[in-house]
């Protein structure tokens, strides 16, 4: 039957895709040394071994039933390992490494749940009797939405492995530094205009997360952007010029939150003596002033306050990244490829940033660099539902559980997000006052 060979095709590749993805986080525990897998390197997420349960559990939850059938055997362990977002507003339970199962329970229950759920998923995608795209949701719809939760999984893992110490990393190597020339900041004019945001319904052919829909087109007045994302150099003035002391900078929540856990500095960065020095992924190396900065919201409003500017709300950044002169707007800042090597510092090339301005070839229409990549943006943008929200069936809890006006958009993309999340719909979020993750920011003046 021609439309069982065609589903049967869409599945395959996608299956492909899941293949390729278990690669991403497989080895991302490779690079824990054995004996630290129970540690716990940002306190408001769980320990590392959480997530080995997890990114097994997750799909199985999700496929288990609706793609193969399959009865589960460990529900304990399904309800242990299904879902782990920072509550707001404070940290998980504390709990002993002893609460946890031991590492060789988890890796039997992993390698088992993988095996049961691939044969299940084979035999789904063969059978007429269950075509892909007729069950009440398409198998395609669902093995999306593993992938992605799985490619997200590998970029906020890597994040909390950043913060591991070095000794308890195996070192994995990426592609050699670049070493590009020096740019000078500066702002671009961006005429009014308008800006699309979101998916349409009706644009049937591509995967978008419940919270991408419904599609919304506003006007945005002109305003002028900064070409680069702020660098750690230009942040460094910031420091020096006493910026975390100056109440006038920041907002009382902010202000509160910088006070009360003694925040006077990126956390990536580290004072020693008269001198500054920056944490990468596998080393310690002195600041490299013309990479981004990766600071919270907080720091970055702190930031543009001081430089008597705003961070851009998302329309604004959407307008400067894939906005034209003449009106129309583009599927990627560079224009309709796909993401490739020499448009930006993203999927996973590289573990740590690159300078500013590296990748010419990636500028949006209007001038604008590093739009995608290198970092993810801050907007002054509360993370909200587009007028026509559904939440999906299946995982109702995905983005709804977070429209409590406490996260905020981001947008971009850094050096590990995963080539199909650089869609121009694909809309991060993250509580204010979180310094772990790869985000910078870039200013406004409006
Ligand atoms: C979309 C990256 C904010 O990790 O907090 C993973 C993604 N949701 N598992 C997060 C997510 C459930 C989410 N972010
Ligand atoms: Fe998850």
């Amino acid at each position: 039957m021609l439309t069982a060979q065609k589903n049967f095709e869409v599945g395959h590749e996608l299956f492909e895709r899941l293949t390729e993805a278990r690669v991403r986080t497989d080895e991302l525990f490779d690079l824990v040394r054995p004996d630290s897998l129970y540690e716990r390197p940002i306190p408001e997420r769980h320990r590392i071994i959480f997530y080995l349960g997890h990114l097994e559990a997750f799909d199985w939850n999700l496929l288990r039933e609706r793609v193969s059938g399959l009865k589960p055997f460990s529900p304990e362990f399904d309800r242990l390992f299904a879902f782990g977002i920072d509550p707001v507003g404070g940290g998980l339970p504390s709990d002993r490494p002893t609460d946890w199962p031991s590492l060789a329970d988890v890796r039997n229950y992993t390698s088992r749940l993988r095996e049961s759920l691939d044969g299940g998923l084979e035999a789904a995608l063969l059978s007429d009797s269950k075509p892909v795209g007729q069950e009440e949701f398409s198998t395609s719809l669902l093995l999306n939405v593993a992938i992605e939760h799985r490619l997200m999984h590998a970029e906020t893992l890597t994040y909390m492995l950043h913060q591991l110490p070095l000794q308890r990393k195996i070192r994995k190597h990426g592609k050699p530094e670049l070493m590009v020339p020096a740019v000078i900041s500066r702002m671009i004019e961006i005429p009014a205009g308008s800006a699309t945001l979101g998916l349409s319904r009706a644009d049937t052919g591509v995967f978008g997360w419940d919270n991408e829909y419904e599609s919304k087109t506003v006007g945005v007045p002109e305003f002028a952007i900064d070409q680069y994302k702020v660098t750690n150099g230009q942040y460094l003035k910031f420091i020096v010029g006493a910026g975390y002391g100056d109440r006038a900078f920041w907002a009382d929540a902010d202000w509160n939150w910088k006070t009360t856990h003694n925040i006077s500095h990126p956390v990536f960065w580290k004072r020693v003596g008269d001198s500054w020095y920056y944490q990468t992924m596998f080393d310690e190396v002195p600041l490299p002033l013309d990479w981004p900065v990766y600071v919270s919201q907080a720091e970055s409003s702190a930031y543009a306050r001081w430089a008597g500017k705003a961070l851009p709300t998302e329309a604004q950044w959407h307008r400067a990244a894939y906005g034209m002169p003449d009106g129309f707007e583009r599927p990627y800042p560079w224009g309709v490829d796909a993401p490739g090597a020499k448009l930006g510092n993203f999927d996973f090339h590289r573990w740590d940033p690159t300078p500013v301005g590296a990748f010419p070839a990636g500028q949006s229409a209007f001038g604008v660099a590093d739009m995608l990549g290198n970092g993810w943006e801050w907007t002054s943008s509360v993370f909200e539902p587009f007028p026509g929200f559904e939440p999906f069936p299946f995982y109702r809890g995905y983005s709804a559980d977070f429209f409590d006006r406490q996260h905020y958009v981001l947008k971009g993309g850094s050096t590990r997000t995963a080539a199909c999340m650089l869609r121009r719909s694909f809309r991060n979020w993250f509580q204010p006052h979180y310094q772990y993750v790869y985000a910078g920011f870039r200013c406004v003046s409006n």
